[in-house]
């Protein structure tokens, strides 16, 4: 098979955990004998550096030519620190998501036994906690105008946008994806306040009547919050907007351990988009300390989802649980009176492991 995607390390720890995803996916394609083409762009900081836009036009081009994209993070500390600051790094990965149409943000929390100790969280609530955050991702506060401030720059405001319409894709997807996993959705918003999560909790009563075998329920957001962390073995598939489903996931990788752990597939009209959900962590960059796993689990869910390469997804997915068995691991997961191994050493012996295994 060919396989033509795009690499957009984007900015901090970003260069760094993709060379190792990219390095797994290029093992896993000579083993199996897989065309692997693949080529760099800018996205983020780093190409407003270069260019002024964080997502210019060639780096867009070379997304929409391409099978997937494997993405990094962006953001960095100096604009974090701008409150005046015209074009930010967060843009450049906002506009990827509008221009190719990323509507459907997947992310699966799943745990991992040798690390079930690195959760602040009791053993015997989160052993075997497996559920999918499905996260709407071009709509809601992050997309929403008018947004801005009012002129004497003491009132600033955002604007919560759904129509119909893209409340349907995602929660049609997310019974889809139900209905491959243990038949139950939960649909969290905040329809006691929120006109948007009224319109979401209507369509979504109605699209449930064609998933009779599903069994739905219905979540205020605070509440979802709370019965993640005392009850995750309670969930399956959860469908949420933007910004609740952001937060969300954040509060879900502490389940597994790390938040250097959590892969993430985008989906949509165009060529998907693989990324961890973490950020560009600038304090670890150039540091050879960050965590490549979670980018290491989404080079798997391209492949698997990308290109249906179920087989060489699960051989990534049997090395990285083998590093973590051994204990070649990073300094955020590694256990007490363990030597951590550095990015590249966790990758190295990824790599290793497809070759011999
Ligand atoms: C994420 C990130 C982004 C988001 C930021 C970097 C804009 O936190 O992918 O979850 O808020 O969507
Ligand atoms: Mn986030």
């Amino acid at each position: 098979m060919k396989l033509n995607i795009a690499v957009l390390p984007g900015d901090g720890i970003g260069p760094e955990v993709v060379e190792q995803a990219l390095n797994a996916t290029i093992a896993v394609c000579e083993k199996y004998n897989h065309e692997l083409n693949y080529k760099h762009a800018l996205v983020g900081a780093c190409a407003i550096d270069e260019t002024g836009n964080p997502y210019p036009d060639s780096t867009h081009e070379l997304c929409m030519q391409s099978d997937a994209v494997l993405f990094g993070a962006i953001g960095a500390p100096k604009y974090d620190n701008d409150p005046s600051a015209k074009v930010r790094p967060e843009q450049g990965l906002l506009a990827m998501r509008k221009n190719l149409g990323l509507f459907a943000n997947i992310r699966p929390v799943t745990t991992f036994p040798s690390l079930v100790h690195k959760s602040p969280l009791r053993a015997n609530l989160i052993e075997g906690a497996d559920f999918m955050c499905i996260r709407e991702l071009t709509g809601g506060l992050y997309f929403g105008r008018p947004q801005g401030r009012s002129e004497d720059g003491n009132t600033a405001y955002d604007t919560c946008v759904y129509s119909r319409y893209e409340i349907e894709r995602i929660v049609r997807l997310a019974f889809e994806y139900a209905m491959k996993r243990r038949k139950k959705l939960t649909i969290v918003d905040k329809a006691n306040i929120l006109a948007t999560s009224r319109l979401w909790r209507e369509v979504s009563k109605e699209i449930a009547k064609d998933f009779p075998e599903v069994e739905t329920e219905y979540l205020f957001v605070d509440n979802a919050a709370m019965r993640m962390i005392q009850w995750p073995k309670s969930f399956d598939v959860i469908v949420t907007e933007n910004m609740f489903g952001d937060i969300l996931t954040d509060e879900g990788s502490v389940i597994t351990g790390s938040m250097g752990l959590l892969p993430s597939a985008s989906i949509g009209a165009h060529t998907s988009v693989f990324e961890p959900i973490h950020g560009s962590y600038p304090q670890a960059a150039g540091k050879n300390i960050a965590n490549p796993l979670a980018t290491i689990l989404s080079a798997a869910m391209m492949l698997e989802y990308a290109f249906d390469l179920k087989e060489e997804a699960g051989l990534i997915r049997k090395a990285v649980a083998a590093s973590m068995d051994i204990g070649v691991v990073t300094e955020d997961i590694a256990g007490d009176g363990m030597k951590p191994s550095s990015t590249t050493e966790v990758g190295q012996w990824i790599v290793n492991y497809i070759k011999k295994n």
